[in-house]
Parts: structure tokens; C-alpha cells; sequence
């Protein structure tokens, strides 16, 4: 008998984020739009959110984020970049090679990963498969969003929800029993519900062309109550798996940092595991639902807050359109975000 051979793992050595400056308040978007500070804070938690300005891209939040999580992990460079997005700067090509370019990477591998508001976890799982296979030691895995892009300007339900915004990790090959090693990742998907969530046009299925453009929708659109329910199962569900995975109950979890998409969807989630809700990390109040970005600036977010010790055992999880959900695991490294 052989001994199983242990693969190298993704051990997270640096994050960073960024934040475009311009801010809107929910009283802001009550003078454009029928809705409140009061409805918005009730219904959602979230009280501002970030938004880029004309002229700036995804990509322009990426290198921004991309460029702190070097300084943070203390390289000057990474074998491979991952960008997660599906606010891409262009439907073609993909947003990684030109982000890696930014950065001053040469030509290293670039590709994006389209799994929306999962996507930084999808980035990380194959992120995860390059490290243990050897194609590459270190890699860089992108989240980053600009909704304000392809929200409907007349539509309450979607702007009150979105804001823009990147956040990066650098990840090393390491060994899986090391601080900062993420453990395997629990991913699904289910394609039936792929209308739950969309930009109806603008793909194959309805290019935007001169002849069509009157009848054509270009905006992000979601059945918000049906995308609830599925969510919070998915994501409890999701999180228990990774938590076994290292040997964790519930009671073990030191921070729970969810997709911020709603403070009701965080706790419900917290309360289907059992897990009390002092020990979510909600940051949504600041930020909106920031899409792929979402769960690098929450962790961020707890770090800078003093949430986060070397040790640690933190659950992130996340769900989105596809519909695709997710979660990952690891015990937090001596890290210090930028
Ligand atoms: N201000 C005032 N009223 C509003 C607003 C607003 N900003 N938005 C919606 N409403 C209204 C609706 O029009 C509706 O009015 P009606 O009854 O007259 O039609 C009423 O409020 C209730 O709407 P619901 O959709 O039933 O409200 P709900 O309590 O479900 O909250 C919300 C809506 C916030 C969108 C919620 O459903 C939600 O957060 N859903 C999940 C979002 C999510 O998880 N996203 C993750 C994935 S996102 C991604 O992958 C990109």
C-alpha cells in the first residue's frame, strides 16, 4: 500500500480591494426613483453603494485590486490570472488578459470565469486545480463588478441592490494542514432556473443589432422572491459541506461571511445553520451587493475590522445567476489586506 499523495493546496497570501469613491445613499436614489431609505434599510440592509464613473471599466477595478493584493501577498508577480466577472469591459474578449497586462504580468495565462455572484468561488476552485496540478504556483483570482452598467436606470428593485466594486487574492501552492489553505470547494449549479436571473439581450440567444435594438432589453433583470427562497438553501446547505469537510460543526465557525446580497438572506442562512447571527460579517450597508466582489471586500471588510485572527475558521459561501452556488472554507493566515 502507497500513501495517498497529499496535492498542493491554494493557501491565500494577499488580498486587496478597491472601491470606485463615488458614493450613493439610498436618500439619493429616492430623489430619482419611488422608493426610501426606509424601504431599502428594511428590506435589504444596505444604506450606500459605490458606483464608477462614465469612462471607467471592470477592468479598471480589477487592476486597482489586483495591484493591492501583490503589495499585501509582498510579489511582485503571480503565473496566472483569473478574473470573475459578468460585467465584462467587452462581451469579446475576456476581461483577465488585459487585466494582467495592467498589472505588468507579461503573458502569463489570463482567462475569466462567468459564474456571477458565485464567481469568485468558481475562480477559486480552479484556481485550486492549477496550484495542485502543478500548471502554476501562484495565481490571482479576480472578483470584480460594475452593475451600475447594465442596471435599468427606471428600475427600484435592482438599483437599490447593486454597487460596483474588485477584490483580489493571491494564492500559493502550499500544503492543505497550513493556515490560509483553502479546503476543497462545494459548487453546483441548476440551468432550470437560468431565468431567474439575466440580461435577456445582448447574447446569441438575442444579439442587439440596429434592426432589433427597439425591442431589445440590455438590462439585468431578476425575480428577486424566487432567486430568496433558492438562495438561503443553497447556501446552508453549501456551507455545512465545506465545514465538514475540515472536521467543523456549526459551533466551530468563528466568521461566516456570505455574499452580501441582502442582510435577510445572511440571516436566514445563519439561522437554517444554526449559527448565531453575531457571527455573520455583514458589510452589505456600505456596499451593496458588489456581484463577483462580493466575498474578497466582506473579507477585507472583517479583517480591517479586527474580525479576523490568524487561526480562525471561516465559512464563505455565495449564490448567484446560472444558477450557481457555492462555498469555501479555510482557517484565516497572518495576513494583512491593503
Ligand atoms: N423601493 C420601494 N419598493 C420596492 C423597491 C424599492 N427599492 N424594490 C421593490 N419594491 C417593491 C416591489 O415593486 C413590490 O411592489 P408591488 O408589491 O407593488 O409589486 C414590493 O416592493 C415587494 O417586492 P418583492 O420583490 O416582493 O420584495 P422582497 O421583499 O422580495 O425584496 C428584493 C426584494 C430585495 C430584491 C429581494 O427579493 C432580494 O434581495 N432578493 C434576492 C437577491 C439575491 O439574492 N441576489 C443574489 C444573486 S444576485 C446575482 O447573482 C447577480
Amino acid at each position: 500500500m502507497t500513501d495517498a499523495v497529499r496535492l498542493p493546496a491554494p493557501v491565500l497570501c494577499g488580498l486587496g480591494t478597491w472601491l470606485p469613491p463615488r458614493v450613493i445613499t439610498n436618500d439619493d436614489l429616492s430623489r430619482e426613483l419611488d422608493t426610501s431609505d426606509e424601504w431599502i434599510r428594511t428590506r435589504t440592509g444596505i444604506g450606500r453603494r459605490h458606483v464608477v464613473q462614465p469612462g471607467t471599466a471592470t477592468s479598471d477595478l480589477a487592476v486597482e485590486a489586483g495591484r493591492r493584493a501583490l503589495k499585501s501577498a509582498g510579489v511582485a508577480a503571480v503565473d496566472t490570472v483569473i478574473v470573475a466577472t459578468t460585467t465584462p469591459d467587452r462581451t469579446c474578449p475576456a476581461t483577465a488578459p488585459l487585466v494582467a497586462h495592467e498589472l505588468g504580468l507579461g503573458t502569463v495565462p489570463a482567462f475569466d470565469v462567468g459564474a456571477v455572484c458565485t464567481g469568485f468561488l468558481y475562480g477559486l476552485a480552479a484556481a485550486a486545480g492549477l496550484l495542485a496540478t502543478g500548471s502554476a504556483g501562484t495565481v490571482m483570482v479576480i472578483g470584480a463588478d460594475t452593475y451600475s452598467r447594465i442596471l435599468d436606470p427606471g428600475d427600484r428593485s435592482t438599483r437599490a441592490l447593486f454597487g460596483d466594486g474588485a477584490g483580489a487574492v493571491v494564492l500559493r501552492a502550499g500544503d492543505a494542514g497550513e493556515p490560509g489553505a483553502w479546503g476543497r470547494a462545494a459548487l453546483g449549479s441548476d440551468g432550470s432556473g437560468s431565468d431567474m436571473i439575466m440580461v435577456p439581450s445582448g447574447g446569441s440567444r438575442d444579439p442587439i443589432r440596429p434592426e432589433t435594438a427597439d425591442s431589445a432589453d440590455p438590462y439585468f433583470r431578476m425575480q428577486g422572491k424566487k432567486v430568496m427562497r433558492n438562495a438561503v438553501e443553497r447556501m446552508a446547505e453549501a456551507s455545512l459541506t465545506v465545514a465538514h469537510r475540515f472536521g467543523w460543526g456549526v459551533d466551530d465557525i468563528d466568521l461566516f461571511v456570505a455574499h452580501q446580497a441582502n442582510i435577510r438572506i445572511v440571516h436566514a442562512v445563519a439561522d437554517r445553520l444554526g449559527l448565531g447571527r453575531e457571527r455573520c460579517h455583514v458589510h452589505l450597508d456600505r456596499v451593496g451587493n458588489t456581484a463577483a466582489a462580493s466575498i474578497p471586500l466582506a473579507l477585507a471588510d472583517a479583517a480591517a475590522a479586527g474580525r479576523l485572527h490568524a487561526g480562525d475558521r471561516v465559512v464563505t459561501t455565495a449564490f448567484g445567476g446560472g444558477l450557481t452556488w457555492g462555498a469555501a472554507a479555510l482557517h484565516w493566515p497572518d495576513l494583512s489586506p491593503a
